[in-house]
């Protein structure tokens, strides 16, 4: 039996309920795969940090600093540097799992669309400091994903991200578990579950603001909705689809974007009595040596497999070499959904260790 050690950096709705479901996991973790976890250190931003080597009993006293007497980490008032204080303090302490190849970083803080900080430093300072990185921010790898792929290779540690699209529903690891050689040449896709809704309910007449605010109270819009409503969240998806599958190296600033207005209501509306539908698609293709990227209103046949999805839903139909085209279809999500991507990312780590393998290195694309 093997113990993973975690250090939690961001402790919000995703970090709590990926706690939640090791612990509903935990007979599986143990049977299936040989392993149990800790979590040794918890980061937030107003909510004070905690670190104990021999795991955290209670995460919420640990924050307020009322229990766990004599291994609990000063709280610290809580901003990025402090963060990346805490995260050096929390590596050191936690060399012994990193030189065995069992700590893992766990990055959920919120995304900062300028940038892509305080999160890309804080996946740095994991590698540098010999852990494994799993995170569901979109940023590291929407930013930097060539330069943290190759610091996790040279450090023979992983840095993986299922949950940055499409929640748990596999596109990173389908594409890495189970098409050697197969070469991605482009995508297509709707990816941002609150446009996708806003524009099903446009279309039968709820206004714009109506629909948004239906979105925020079911805490599906991002907590600044012009992420959303922009085209934003969708770009920076898109960044990290082209970056990983197209071996692109672009930032979301890169990719023409648009967004929806309520204008977009009348087209949503006029295309839907055509029998066509409106879509927030995004895209990825390979032109030479270009990758081009947007994020774009569609009007789209009624045929199109985009123009199907309703509500909440989303879908990538991915372009390959061998395969043709296939598409992965999210027929509903949750946090349980992006928790579950976390899992599955701390199992590739913990089922690569058991056999020993080394990492695999970034997925280079083959030259056409
Ligand atoms: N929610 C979803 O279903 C979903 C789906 C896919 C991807 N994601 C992504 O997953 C990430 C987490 O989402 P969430 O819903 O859990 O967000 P959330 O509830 O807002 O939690 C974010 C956490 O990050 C902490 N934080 C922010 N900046 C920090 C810093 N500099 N140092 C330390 N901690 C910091 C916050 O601390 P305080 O609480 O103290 O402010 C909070 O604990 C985001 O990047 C999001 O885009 C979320």
């Amino acid at each position: 039996m093997t113990t993973f050690d975690l250090i939690l950096v961001g402790f919000g709705n995703v970090a709590r309920r990926f706690v939640a479901l090791l612990a509903e996991e935990r007979s599986v973790l143990r049977r299936g795969y040989g392993v149990t976890v800790r979590v040794v250190g918890i980061a937030t931003r107003r909510h004070g940090q905690a670190y104990a080597a021999a795991g955290l009993r209670s995460y919420e006293r640990s924050l307020s600093g009322s229990a766990e007497a004599g291994h609990h980490a000063p709280l610290a008032s809580a901003q990025s540097t402090a963060t990346r204080t805490f995260l050096r303090d929390a590596l050191k302490r936690s060399a012994t799992a990193a030189r065995q190849r069992r700590l893992v970083v766990v990055e959920t803080t919120t995304l900062d669309i300028a940038d892509g900080q305080p999160a890309i430093g804080h996946v740095r300072a994991a590698l540098a400091g010999g852990a494994h990185v799993i995170t569901a921010n979109k940023g590291p790898v929407a930013f930097a994903y060539r330069s943290l792929a190759r610091q996790a290779d040279r450090a023979g540690r992983r840095f993986l991200f299922e949950g940055a699209v499409m929640d748990g529903v596999p596109v990173f690891n389908l594409v890495r578990e189970t098409l050697p050689a197969v070469t991605v040449i482009g995508f297509r896709g709707v990816v941002n579950s609150t446009t996708n809704y806003m524009l099903t309910e446009m279309e039968r007449g709820q206004p714009f603001d109506a629909a948004l605010a239906d979105m925020q109270a079911r805490g599906i819009a991002e907590a600044d909705a012009s992420l959303d409503i922009d085209g934003w969240d969708a770009a920076a998806k898109a960044a990290a689809l082209a970056n990983v599958l197209l071996d692109a190296h672009i930032t979301p600033h890169a990719v023409d974007r648009q967004g929806i207005t309520p204008a977009t209501g009348r087209l949503a509306i006029d295309a839907r009595a055509a029998g066509r539908r409106v879509k927030l698609v995004v895209s990825g293709t390979r032109e030479g040596r270009q990758v081009k990227v947007r994020v774009a209103l569609e009007e789209l046949p009624a045929d199109d497999l985009l123009a199907g999805l309703d509500g909440q839903q989303n879908a990538i139909v991915l372009r390959t070499d061998l395969l043709e085209e296939f598409a992965v279809v999210q027929r509903s999500g949750s946090v349980t959904e992006t928790a579950y991507a976390l899992l599955s990312d701390l199992l590739t780590i913990t089922r690569e260790r058991a056999t020993r393998q080394s990492p695999p290195p970034a997925r280079r694309r083959r030259s056409p």
